[in-house]
């Protein structure tokens, strides 16, 4: 089999673990890979690169990837679909593998339907995906998360002052729950839920004046307060998948800590943590997740699973519908979040 793999959307930390894995898997299988460059954009401009073992030695203990990516979208392109078609073909491609999330599995669903043979492979830092427990990037992210805000609890101990700290996650909050919860922040916001400016605010302050003088506020990107809707009106510019780009204005944090600042007495800074959340080295899980996944979608190759994705469903990777991934993002739950507001304040 000649078997063609593609990454699409934000890179996560553990890519290169499922590319080696697919590789190694395959090259053991008796088979051969190809490579597309940035996502589905390679794979409708052909840019296939062969992959061998000595090409993905050690990668997996390497952040981002080596095959790059974009947020192209060939729904988006004009004959995008054919494209891939024709590249499939003039590469006697039988299946494609595609790493991504909810955008880029979308369009390999869509491909499928179209009776292309595609596999999935979730990948999101966000882990907002369904139809999987967790995506790997998203345990490398939270650890970052919980090692920022534990450098924060002492700065803002020291100084008596309220950190708001925005972290990723335009539509689900789960980086900032788990980062949240295991960084020991003292007001969680998610954009499950709208929050009310005045009662964080009125939380803070009653934490000062029980006598605990200071506060790490923990803010996804896309958690709004309605009535600030400023930081949206900064930051119009929309991806080829309409997504709103958070993070490229005033973002939400820089917003609450000047209101927070406003109807307070308190000392207020803001923190934004970026993409080095998606950035560095995997942690041991996604290095593990990833090469896992890498296996295991060879593996439904061999089978004839296309229009499927190697899921994590407790403990096991298991194939699962594609449609069953896409078109629902997997947010917070509200007793999850219920959890982490029992240490508010
Ligand atoms: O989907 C992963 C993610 O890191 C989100 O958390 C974030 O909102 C977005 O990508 C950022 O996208 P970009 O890299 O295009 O700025």
């Amino acid at each position: 089999m000649i078997l063609g793999y593609l990454n699409g959307g934000g890179d996560a930390p553990g890519l290169n673990a499922v590319i080696r894995g697919v590789v190694y898997r395959a090259v053991q299988g008796g088979h051969s890979v190809v490579g597309f460059l940035k996502g589905w954009k390679g794979a409708m401009e052909n840019t296939a690169i062969d992959l061998d073992l000595d090409g993905v030695r050690d990668i997996h203990r390497e952040g981002g990837t080596i095959l790059l990516s974009s947020r192209a979208n060939p729904l988006k392109t004009e004959n995008g679909v054919e494209k891939i078609e024709k590249t499939m073909r003039d590469l006697n491609v039988d299946f494609l593998i595609a790493a991504g999330g909810e955008d880029t599995l979308g369009v390999a669903k869509r491909l499928s339907e179209e009776g292309l043979k595609v596999i999935g492979a979730p990948k999101t830092i966000d882990n907002d995906l369904n139809a999987t427990d967790y995506t790997f990037g998203f345990d490398t992210a939270i650890n970052y998360v919980t090692d920022a805000l534990d450098k924060l609890h002492t700065t803002a101990r020291s100084h008596e002052r309220v950190f708001v700290v925005e972290i990723m996650g335009r539509h689900a909050g789960w980086i900032t729950l788990h980062g949240g919860i295991a960084g020991g922040a003292h007001v969680i916001l998610l954009p499950e839920e709208e929050f009310d400016t005045d009662e964080v605010c009125q939380i803070l302050t009653r934490r000062f004046e029980e006598g605990r003088k200071y506060a790490i506020v923990a803010v996804s990107e896309g958690a709004m307060d309605s009535r600030l809707r400023k930081h949206i009106m900064h930051s119009a510019e929309t991806d080829s998948f309409g997504h709103v780009q958070l993070g490229t204005g005033i973002g939400i944090a820089e917003v609450l800590s000047n209101e927070i600042s406003d109807r307070t007495e308190l000392s207020t800074r803001h923190v934004v943590l970026g993409h080095v959340q998606r950035g560095g080295k995997p942690s041991a899980f996604d290095r593990v997740l990833g090469t896992r996944v890498g296996v295991k979608v060879v593996e439904m190759a061999e089978q004839g699973l296309a229009g499927k994705m190697a899921g994590l469903k407790g403990g096991e990777i298991v194939p699962v519908d594609l449609s069953e991934a896409v078109g629902k993002l997997k947010t917070v739950p509200q007793d999850r979040y219920d959890v982490a507001k029992l240490f508010f304040g």
